[in-house]
Protein backbone atom coordinates (compact mmCIF):
# COMPACT_ATOMS: atom_id res chain seq x y z
CA UNK A 1 0.00 0.00 0.00
CA UNK A 2 1.17 3.59 -0.57
CA UNK A 3 3.16 4.60 2.30
CA UNK A 4 1.37 8.10 3.11
CA UNK A 5 -1.46 6.14 3.69
CA UNK A 6 -2.27 6.01 7.59
CA UNK A 7 -4.48 3.87 8.95
CA UNK A 8 -6.04 5.17 12.33
CA UNK A 9 -7.80 3.75 15.16
CA UNK A 10 -9.93 6.55 16.86
CA UNK A 11 -10.95 6.47 20.54
CA UNK A 12 -13.17 9.13 21.11
CA UNK A 13 -13.98 8.59 25.04
CA UNK A 14 -16.41 10.32 27.00
CA UNK A 15 -16.93 13.68 27.85
CA UNK A 16 -15.50 16.84 25.91
CA UNK A 17 -13.25 13.77 23.98
CA UNK A 18 -15.56 13.34 21.20
CA UNK A 19 -16.02 16.93 20.60
CA UNK A 20 -12.11 17.96 20.31
CA UNK A 21 -11.51 14.41 18.10
CA UNK A 22 -13.97 15.53 15.53
CA UNK A 23 -12.03 18.82 15.45
CA UNK A 24 -8.77 17.10 15.01
CA UNK A 25 -9.96 14.65 12.35
CA UNK A 26 -11.24 17.33 10.67
CA UNK A 27 -7.64 19.21 10.28
CA UNK A 28 -5.94 16.20 9.53
CA UNK A 29 -8.48 15.17 6.62
CA UNK A 30 -7.55 19.10 5.22
CA UNK A 31 -3.48 17.88 4.98
CA UNK A 32 -4.84 16.04 2.02
CA UNK A 33 -3.28 12.34 2.99
CA UNK A 34 -5.42 9.40 2.77
CA UNK A 35 -6.01 8.37 5.93
CA UNK A 36 -8.37 5.01 6.96
CA UNK A 37 -9.83 5.46 10.21
CA UNK A 38 -12.06 3.46 12.94
CA UNK A 39 -13.67 4.49 15.68
CA UNK A 40 -13.77 2.24 18.60
CA UNK A 41 -16.21 3.03 21.54
CA UNK A 42 -14.27 2.47 24.71
CA UNK A 43 -15.01 4.67 27.90
CA UNK A 44 -17.50 5.42 30.84
CA UNK A 45 -20.29 4.74 28.31
CA UNK A 46 -19.09 1.02 27.49
CA UNK A 47 -17.95 0.02 30.78
CA UNK A 48 -21.84 1.14 32.17
CA UNK A 49 -23.51 -0.98 29.06
CA UNK A 50 -21.32 -3.99 29.14
CA UNK A 51 -18.88 -3.67 32.34
CA UNK A 52 -15.79 -3.63 29.43
CA UNK A 53 -13.15 -1.40 29.61
CA UNK A 54 -10.72 -2.51 27.02
CA UNK A 55 -11.76 -6.44 25.68
CA UNK A 56 -8.57 -8.45 24.66
CA UNK A 57 -10.02 -8.93 21.50
CA UNK A 58 -10.19 -5.14 20.73
CA UNK A 59 -6.63 -4.62 21.82
CA UNK A 60 -5.57 -6.58 19.33
CA UNK A 61 -7.19 -5.32 16.99
CA UNK A 62 -5.60 -1.86 18.00
CA UNK A 63 -2.36 -3.29 17.47
CA UNK A 64 -2.67 -3.40 13.85
CA UNK A 65 -2.88 0.41 13.53
CA UNK A 66 -0.10 2.69 12.26
CA UNK A 67 -1.67 5.30 15.10
CA UNK A 68 -4.03 6.01 18.08
CA UNK A 69 -5.46 9.18 18.47
CA UNK A 70 -7.48 9.43 22.01
CA UNK A 71 -10.20 12.32 23.00
CA UNK A 72 -10.07 11.59 26.88
CA UNK A 73 -11.37 8.85 28.91
CA UNK A 74 -12.82 9.48 33.03
CA UNK A 75 -16.67 10.30 34.10
CA UNK A 76 -17.57 11.06 37.75
CA UNK A 77 -19.96 8.05 37.27
CA UNK A 78 -17.17 5.55 36.89
CA UNK A 79 -15.27 4.78 40.39
CA UNK A 80 -11.80 6.73 40.41
CA UNK A 81 -8.81 4.39 38.74
CA UNK A 82 -11.12 1.69 36.74
CA UNK A 83 -11.29 3.98 33.62
CA UNK A 84 -7.29 5.44 34.41
CA UNK A 85 -6.08 1.44 35.09
CA UNK A 86 -7.75 -0.51 33.08
CA UNK A 87 -7.91 1.38 29.72
CA UNK A 88 -5.19 4.14 29.48
CA UNK A 89 -2.74 2.83 31.77
CA UNK A 90 -3.06 -0.74 30.49
CA UNK A 91 -2.85 0.39 26.33
CA UNK A 92 0.13 2.39 27.61
CA UNK A 93 1.92 -0.85 29.10
CA UNK A 94 0.38 -3.01 26.49
CA UNK A 95 1.70 -1.48 23.61
CA UNK A 96 5.18 -0.51 25.46
CA UNK A 97 4.81 3.37 25.51
CA UNK A 98 7.80 4.10 27.29
CA UNK A 99 7.85 7.87 25.73
CA UNK A 100 5.39 10.11 27.36
CA UNK A 101 6.77 12.65 24.98
CA UNK A 102 4.92 16.37 26.13
CA UNK A 103 5.91 19.86 24.28
CA UNK A 104 5.99 22.89 26.45
CA UNK A 105 5.83 25.64 24.11
CA UNK A 106 4.94 29.16 24.31
CA UNK A 107 3.30 30.40 21.06
CA UNK A 108 3.19 33.66 19.97
CA UNK A 109 0.21 36.03 21.12
CA UNK A 110 -0.62 33.18 24.00
CA UNK A 111 -0.97 34.41 27.04
CA UNK A 112 0.77 32.77 30.10
CA UNK A 113 0.89 33.47 33.80
CA UNK A 114 4.61 33.95 33.87
CA UNK A 115 3.58 37.59 32.56
CA UNK A 116 7.07 38.90 31.25
CA UNK A 117 7.99 35.14 29.72
CA UNK A 118 8.59 35.39 25.51
CA UNK A 119 8.36 32.20 23.53
CA UNK A 120 11.90 32.13 23.31
CA UNK A 121 12.04 31.47 26.50
CA UNK A 122 9.25 28.72 26.78
CA UNK A 123 10.34 25.84 24.37
CA UNK A 124 11.10 22.35 25.90
CA UNK A 125 10.15 18.88 25.48
CA UNK A 126 9.72 16.83 28.79
CA UNK A 127 10.25 13.16 27.68
CA UNK A 128 8.62 11.20 30.95
CA UNK A 129 8.92 7.47 31.66
CA UNK A 130 6.05 5.73 30.69
CA UNK A 131 5.97 2.17 31.84
CA UNK A 132 7.68 1.91 35.23
CA UNK A 133 8.27 3.74 38.34
CA UNK A 134 5.30 4.47 40.69
CA UNK A 135 3.13 3.91 37.66
CA UNK A 136 4.07 -0.17 37.42
CA UNK A 137 1.23 -1.11 39.70
CA UNK A 138 3.38 -2.51 42.28
CA UNK A 139 2.24 -2.77 46.33
CA UNK A 140 -0.60 -3.43 47.84
CA UNK A 141 -2.81 -3.09 50.66
CA UNK A 142 -3.72 -4.96 54.19
CA UNK A 143 -6.34 -4.18 56.93
CA UNK A 144 -7.78 -1.90 54.73
CA UNK A 145 -10.68 -0.01 56.10
CA UNK A 146 -9.04 -0.47 59.71
CA UNK A 147 -6.71 1.72 61.78
CA UNK A 148 -3.91 -0.44 61.16
CA UNK A 149 -4.29 -0.24 57.66
CA UNK A 150 -0.84 -0.93 55.56
CA UNK A 151 -0.91 0.84 52.21
CA UNK A 152 2.46 0.40 49.30
CA UNK A 153 3.30 1.54 46.81
CA UNK A 154 6.46 0.76 44.91
CA UNK A 155 8.38 2.32 42.25
CA UNK A 156 10.33 0.02 39.89
CA UNK A 157 13.08 1.22 38.14
CA UNK A 158 14.71 -1.15 35.71
CA UNK A 159 18.31 -0.42 33.96
CA UNK A 160 16.64 -1.18 30.57
CA UNK A 161 13.87 0.95 31.31
CA UNK A 162 15.79 3.98 32.16
CA UNK A 163 18.31 3.39 29.54
CA UNK A 164 15.96 3.24 26.86
CA UNK A 165 14.14 6.56 27.41
CA UNK A 166 17.28 8.14 28.32
CA UNK A 167 18.71 7.29 24.93
CA UNK A 168 15.65 8.58 23.34
CA UNK A 169 15.68 11.86 25.56
CA UNK A 170 19.50 12.34 24.16
CA UNK A 171 18.80 11.52 20.51
CA UNK A 172 15.90 14.52 20.96
CA UNK A 173 17.92 16.63 22.61
CA UNK A 174 20.79 16.16 20.24
CA UNK A 175 18.31 17.27 17.38
CA UNK A 176 17.56 20.69 18.86
CA UNK A 177 19.35 23.75 18.21
CA UNK A 178 20.40 24.30 21.82
CA UNK A 179 21.55 20.53 22.74
CA UNK A 180 20.41 20.15 26.24
CA UNK A 181 19.24 17.36 28.31
CA UNK A 182 18.52 17.87 31.89
CA UNK A 183 17.70 14.54 34.09
CA UNK A 184 14.94 16.10 37.05
CA UNK A 185 14.62 13.81 40.04
CA UNK A 186 14.85 13.67 43.97
CA UNK A 187 18.08 11.72 43.75
CA UNK A 188 19.51 13.31 47.14
CA UNK A 189 16.14 11.20 49.02
CA UNK A 190 15.56 8.80 46.57
CA UNK A 191 18.75 7.65 46.38
CA UNK A 192 18.17 3.86 44.49
CA UNK A 193 15.87 5.09 42.23
CA UNK A 194 18.11 7.94 41.64
CA UNK A 195 21.20 6.59 41.85
CA UNK A 196 20.20 4.35 39.24
CA UNK A 197 19.31 7.53 36.98
CA UNK A 198 21.91 9.68 37.52
CA UNK A 199 24.16 6.52 36.38
CA UNK A 200 22.53 5.92 33.31
CA UNK A 201 22.16 9.73 31.98
CA UNK A 202 26.19 9.66 33.22
CA UNK A 203 26.78 7.07 30.91
CA UNK A 204 24.99 7.60 28.04
CA UNK A 205 25.92 11.08 28.03
CA UNK A 206 29.60 9.93 26.63
CA UNK A 207 27.76 8.97 23.83
CA UNK A 208 26.77 12.34 23.09
CA UNK A 209 29.47 14.82 23.21
CA UNK A 210 27.76 17.57 21.56
CA UNK A 211 24.85 17.67 24.35
CA UNK A 212 24.95 19.48 27.49
CA UNK A 213 23.99 17.78 30.63
CA UNK A 214 22.32 19.01 33.59
CA UNK A 215 20.79 17.65 36.87
CA UNK A 216 17.85 19.17 38.43
CA UNK A 217 15.91 18.31 41.81
CA UNK A 218 12.15 17.74 40.82
CA UNK A 219 10.98 20.35 43.39
CA UNK A 220 13.84 22.56 42.22
CA UNK A 221 12.75 22.14 38.85
CA UNK A 222 9.17 23.28 39.80
CA UNK A 223 10.38 27.14 40.88
CA UNK A 224 12.33 27.04 37.76
CA UNK A 225 9.63 26.12 35.19
CA UNK A 226 7.93 29.06 36.47
CA UNK A 227 10.79 31.34 37.27
CA UNK A 228 13.43 29.97 34.77
CA UNK A 229 12.07 28.71 32.06
CA UNK A 230 14.97 29.18 29.63
CA UNK A 231 17.31 26.69 32.04
CA UNK A 232 15.05 23.31 29.84
CA UNK A 233 15.51 22.35 26.18
CA UNK A 234 14.81 18.45 26.85
CA UNK A 235 14.08 17.21 30.16
CA UNK A 236 13.82 13.18 30.93
CA UNK A 237 12.66 12.26 34.28
CA UNK A 238 10.34 9.14 35.97
CA UNK A 239 6.85 8.89 35.30
CA UNK A 240 5.00 10.61 38.24
CA UNK A 241 7.31 13.61 38.24
CA UNK A 242 6.76 14.23 34.51
CA UNK A 243 2.76 13.82 34.90
CA UNK A 244 2.93 16.55 37.55
CA UNK A 245 5.75 18.76 36.04
CA UNK A 246 3.97 19.03 32.87
CA UNK A 247 1.14 19.81 34.00
CA UNK A 248 2.89 22.53 35.15
CA UNK A 249 4.59 22.94 32.05
CA UNK A 250 1.30 23.02 30.63
CA UNK A 251 -0.12 26.21 32.80
CA UNK A 252 3.53 28.60 31.73
CA UNK A 253 2.62 27.45 28.15
CA UNK A 254 -1.16 28.91 27.79
CA UNK A 255 -3.14 26.19 29.60
CA UNK A 256 -4.54 23.19 29.37
CA UNK A 257 -6.53 23.48 26.07
CA UNK A 258 -3.42 23.80 24.09
CA UNK A 259 -1.22 21.02 25.78
CA UNK A 260 -1.13 17.86 23.30
CA UNK A 261 0.73 14.28 24.27
CA UNK A 262 2.18 11.26 22.75
CA UNK A 263 2.20 8.08 24.56
CA UNK A 264 5.15 6.74 21.94
CA UNK A 265 7.00 3.55 21.27
CA UNK A 266 10.08 4.46 19.36
CA UNK A 267 11.00 1.34 17.34
CA UNK A 268 10.98 1.16 14.29
CA UNK A 269 7.85 -0.33 12.12
CA UNK A 270 8.31 -3.83 11.24
CA UNK A 271 10.69 -4.73 14.17
CA UNK A 272 9.45 -7.19 16.63
CA UNK A 273 8.91 -4.42 19.26
CA UNK A 274 7.10 -2.46 17.49
CA UNK A 275 3.76 -1.26 18.47
CA UNK A 276 1.43 1.75 17.30
CA UNK A 277 2.14 5.13 19.72
CA UNK A 278 -0.89 6.93 20.55
CA UNK A 279 -1.65 10.75 20.55
CA UNK A 280 -3.79 12.61 22.95
CA UNK A 281 -4.32 15.99 24.76
CA UNK A 282 -3.40 15.89 28.54
CA UNK A 283 -6.75 17.02 29.48
CA UNK A 284 -9.34 15.18 30.38
CA UNK A 285 -13.16 14.52 29.85
CA UNK A 286 -14.08 17.98 31.47
CA UNK A 287 -17.41 16.74 32.84
CA UNK A 288 -18.32 20.26 33.62
CA UNK A 289 -17.92 21.80 30.26
CA UNK A 290 -18.80 18.19 28.60
CA UNK A 291 -21.74 19.03 25.59
CA UNK A 292 -21.44 22.71 25.12
CA UNK A 293 -19.27 23.31 22.52
CA UNK A 294 -16.67 24.99 24.30
CA UNK A 295 -13.88 22.84 24.69
CA UNK A 296 -10.68 24.14 22.98
CA UNK A 297 -9.93 21.22 20.44
CA UNK A 298 -6.36 22.82 19.71
CA UNK A 299 -3.90 20.21 22.12
CA UNK A 300 -5.94 17.68 20.26
CA UNK A 301 -4.96 19.20 16.74
CA UNK A 302 -1.74 19.83 17.89
CA UNK A 303 -1.39 15.74 19.05
CA UNK A 304 -2.38 15.41 15.44
CA UNK A 305 0.16 16.88 14.34
CA UNK A 306 2.89 15.07 17.06
CA UNK A 307 1.15 11.97 15.57
CA UNK A 308 2.16 13.14 11.86
CA UNK A 309 5.79 14.09 13.18
CA UNK A 310 6.29 10.51 14.46
CA UNK A 311 4.99 8.51 11.07
CA UNK A 312 7.78 10.67 9.21
CA UNK A 313 4.94 13.00 7.79
CA UNK A 314 7.07 15.89 9.10
CA UNK A 315 6.13 18.64 6.62
CA UNK A 316 2.22 17.88 7.39
CA UNK A 317 2.96 18.05 10.45
CA UNK A 318 4.41 21.37 10.32
CA UNK A 319 1.29 22.91 8.12
CA UNK A 320 -0.74 22.06 11.32
CA UNK A 321 2.03 23.65 13.91
CA UNK A 322 1.72 26.88 11.45
CA UNK A 323 -1.98 26.95 11.15
CA UNK A 324 -2.63 26.92 14.75
CA UNK A 325 0.08 29.44 15.32
CA UNK A 326 -1.20 31.86 12.68
CA UNK A 327 -4.54 31.06 14.87
CA UNK A 328 -3.27 31.68 18.24
CA UNK A 329 -1.59 34.85 16.64
CA UNK A 330 -4.80 36.22 16.01
CA UNK A 331 -7.09 34.87 19.41
CA UNK A 332 -5.78 37.73 21.29
CA UNK A 333 -8.18 40.29 19.07
CA UNK A 334 -10.55 38.80 16.94
CA UNK A 335 -10.66 35.26 18.66
CA UNK A 336 -13.02 35.67 21.70
CA UNK A 337 -16.11 33.78 21.69
CA UNK A 338 -14.96 30.95 19.08
CA UNK A 339 -16.63 27.03 19.96
CA UNK A 340 -14.83 23.59 19.36
CA UNK A 341 -16.42 23.96 16.19
CA UNK A 342 -15.48 27.28 15.13
CA UNK A 343 -11.74 27.12 16.14
CA UNK A 344 -11.34 23.76 13.99
CA UNK A 345 -13.19 25.32 10.96
CA UNK A 346 -10.55 28.18 11.31
CA UNK A 347 -7.67 25.65 11.94
CA UNK A 348 -8.84 23.75 9.11
CA UNK A 349 -9.47 27.02 6.79
CA UNK A 350 -5.64 27.98 6.97
CA UNK A 351 -4.42 24.21 6.72
CA UNK A 352 -6.10 24.08 3.37
CA UNK A 353 -4.67 27.46 2.43
P1 LIG B 1 -9.89 17.92 32.99
O1 LIG B 1 -8.64 18.14 32.22
O2 LIG B 1 -10.93 17.12 32.33
O3 LIG B 1 -10.53 19.36 33.37
C1 LIG B 1 -9.85 20.30 34.22
C2 LIG B 1 -10.39 21.70 33.93
O4 LIG B 1 -9.90 22.17 32.67
C3 LIG B 1 -11.90 21.77 33.84
O5 LIG B 1 -12.35 22.96 34.40
C4 LIG B 1 -12.17 21.74 32.35
O6 LIG B 1 -13.38 22.39 31.98
C5 LIG B 1 -10.97 22.46 31.80
N1 LIG B 1 -10.61 21.94 30.45
C6 LIG B 1 -10.07 20.73 30.18
N2 LIG B 1 -9.90 20.59 28.86
C7 LIG B 1 -10.33 21.73 28.28
C8 LIG B 1 -10.41 22.18 26.93
N3 LIG B 1 -9.99 21.42 25.88
N4 LIG B 1 -10.91 23.40 26.69
C9 LIG B 1 -11.31 24.19 27.71
N5 LIG B 1 -11.27 23.82 29.01
C10 LIG B 1 -10.78 22.61 29.29
O7 LIG B 1 -9.46 17.27 34.37
P2 LIG B 1 -10.37 16.73 35.57
O8 LIG B 1 -11.57 17.60 35.73
O9 LIG B 1 -9.44 16.53 36.69
O10 LIG B 1 -10.84 15.29 35.12
C11 LIG B 1 -12.08 15.01 34.49
C12 LIG B 1 -12.10 13.55 34.07
O11 LIG B 1 -11.12 13.33 33.06
C13 LIG B 1 -11.76 12.59 35.21
O12 LIG B 1 -12.58 11.46 35.07
C14 LIG B 1 -10.32 12.22 34.95
O13 LIG B 1 -9.99 10.95 35.44
C15 LIG B 1 -10.27 12.24 33.45
N6 LIG B 1 -8.93 12.49 32.88
C16 LIG B 1 -8.60 11.77 31.77
C17 LIG B 1 -7.39 11.97 31.14
C18 LIG B 1 -7.11 11.21 29.89
O14 LIG B 1 -8.03 10.67 29.27
N7 LIG B 1 -5.89 11.12 29.49
C19 LIG B 1 -6.41 12.94 31.66
C20 LIG B 1 -6.89 13.69 32.80
C21 LIG B 1 -8.10 13.44 33.39
MG1 LIG C 1 -1.84 14.11 34.40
Amino acid sequence: RDSHDIRLAVIPGDGIGSEVVAEGLKVLDAVGLKVESTTYDLGAARYHRTGETLPDATLAELREYDAILLGAVGDPSVPPGVLERELLLRLRFELDHYVNLRPVKLFPGVATPLGEARPEDVDMIVVREGTEGPYAGAGGVMRRGTPQEIATQESLNTAFGVERVVRYAFDRAAARPRKKLTLVHKTNVLTYAGDLWARIVDRVSAEYPEVTTDYCHVDAASMFFVTQPRRFDVVVTDNLFGDILTDLGAAIAGGIGLAASGNVNPARPGSQSWAPSMFEPVHGSAPDIAGQGKADPTATILSVAMMLDHLGLPKEAARIEQAVADDLVERRTAGAGRGTREIGHDITERVTG
